[in-house]
């Protein structure tokens, strides 16, 4: 989910208050005061220094007094530059916090820092870098991307979010049994690996109720508030899925039903990835899908997506060919591109996915009606009436300057994009597409479930070879209905 997922603001959060000691948090405080600065003068120093990438580390510590101010010194000392840092409790024991670094180094320098970690702290884990070069043989100074389907594995599980741990401000906060459930499906999605079925889940009682809810307010709006592609299909995911008022439709039968429509497939999720992660997944038609159910407290509202917001906002779409191939085509503009770029289509994504407005028959309507019922309030007033209300801007879609636009994910958007249709949306993200700063495009081969990297004659050569029988099989198919038309 991207949602997951999909502006990824938090990252900007670094440390984890909620999920820290209150001594580790007066650490925080003295870090902020000194070591941050000093991070800073690092970052001076390496202008000029080579550099092949960023690592991502993990490391425990225990809970003692100036543990975190020494390892994290020592990244300072060695002249790492940390570019994120964040905390939690420690998953296997729970006297331990753990620390995720991401740090700009070289090997040489990832290498000593290890060495040094190990003195000091029980490293964990030594990501796949979120921004590591690709290896020689492919393109020089790009961030890594997944180059066919089960590379996902190395990044479905970067969770930024939530996961099996929530913040005090969720609904299911103080409930255990709640918190259980959603680690139960945490570790599910964890475990997960392309080509697995997806697990079959028995919902509770609970679960299904708040699902009900959702489903009959949401039932009530469709006429009015969904878009003619989001009603065509809606009745498909009933047919095929079992999407009923009574029964929460299992993913692996929902992944079946899109690999038949669109492609699509789905692949679980533990909470919010980063954008880069969400929309690398897009780029090989698949769409992270969380499969928990929202806190029942609340069933009008959820700081996050859940599965009904998954479902009964986004899977209709993607059953539609033009919406399924609008998201691909941002999902491999984003292979490989930069930070800012990532961005810039993640505010994109964000503005017409979730938030998008298409006028149909002179009237708006919401691409994903779930709107609704995630992340806003619920009504009054609704997200629609809020739009239409004069207190909003409503503007054309427009790449270059809905890029530009705040995605604000705790109230209303200030400003919505309109579209026509998803063709004209399409039509403007892949010329959008084309300023993203790359030494190369990318091609997806539905064959392999991989993509082609263009990037020299030889790889565009293999590509007009392909188009090449594509436009005889055109011309040999015009040829016979001539004969048959007798013209
Ligand atoms: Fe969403």
């Amino acid at each position: 989910m991207y949602s997951n997922k999909i502006v990824g603001p938090r990252r900007g959060r670094s440390f984890d208050s909620m999920n820290i000691g209150n001594e580790e948090k007066l650490l925080n405080n003295e870090m902020n005061k000194s070591t941050f600065t000093k991070i800073e003068e690092c970052r001076t120093e390496k202008k000029n220094a080579p550099s092949d990438g960023r690592a991502a580390i993990v490391f425990s510590l225990k809970n003692e007094v100036g543990g975190l101010v020494k390892a994290l010194k020592l990244f300072q000392e060695n002249h790492v530059n940390l570019v994120h840092i964040e905390s939690r409790k420690s998953r296997r024991r729970n006297s331990e916090f753990e620390i995720f670094v991401d740090c700009d180094s070289d090997h040489e320098q990832l290498n000593e820092i290890i060495q040094l970690l190990r003195k000091h702290v029980n490293v964990v884990d030594i990501n796949p870098p979120d921004n590591s070069c690709l290896p020689e043989e492919d393109v020089e100074n790009v961030p890594w991307f997944p180059k066919k389907i089960s590379d996902l594995d190395k990044c479905a599980n970067r969770v930024l979010m939530y996961g099996s741990d929530l913040y005090a401000d969720h609904p299911g906060f103080k409930d255990n049994v709640y918190r259980r459930r959603r680690k139960h499906f945490a570790d599910l999605a964890m475990n997960y690996r392309h080509g697995d079925p997806i697990p079959r889940i028995e919902f509770t009682e609970e679960e299904l109720a708040t699902w009900a809810v959702v489903y009959r307010e949401l039932n009530k709006l469709y006429p009015t508030h969904a878009c003619r592609e989001y009603l065509k299909n809606l009745p498909l995911l009933a047919k095929h899925c079992e999407c009923r008022e009574d029964n929460i439709p299992q993913l692996e039968d929902v992944s079946r039903f899109l690999r038949e429509r669109t492609g699509f497939t789905i692949r679980p999720v533990a909470g919010y990835l980063s954008p880069r992660d969400f929309l690398a997944g897009l780029a090989f038609r698949v769409f992270h899908c969380t499969q928990y159910v929202r806190h029942g407290s609340d069933p009008l509202y959820t700081p996050e997506p859940d599965t009904c917001h998954e479902l009964l906002g986004h899977v209709p779409l993607l059953a539609e060919p033009s919406f399924a191939q609008f998201s691909q085509e941002i999902g491999l503009a984003s292979l490989g591109a930069s930070d800012e770029s990532i961005q810039t289509l993640a505010t994109c994504y964000f503005f017409t996915v979730e938030f998008g407005l298409c006028k149909q028959e002179g009237t708006l309507t919401w691409h994903i009606p779930d709107v609704l019922f995630f992340l806003n309030p619920p009504p009054p007033p609704s997200p629609l009436q809020h739009a239409l209300s004069g207190n909003a801007v409503i503007k054309p879609f427009d790449p270059k300057v809905t890029c530009k636009q705040e995605c604000i994910i705790t109230t209303f958007q200030d400003v919505y994009f309109v579209s026509d249709s998803f063709e004209e949306a399409k039509v403007k993200m892949r010329e959008f597409a084309k300023t993203i700063k790359r030494p190369f495009t990318v091609r997806y081969n539905p064959y392999t479930q991989s993509v082609d990297v263009l990037k020299d004659t030889p790889s565009i050569n293999s590509v007009v070879e392909e188009l090449r029988h594509d436009l005889d099989i055109v011309g040999d198919a015009l040829s016979r209905l001539n004969k048959h038309l007798g013209v």
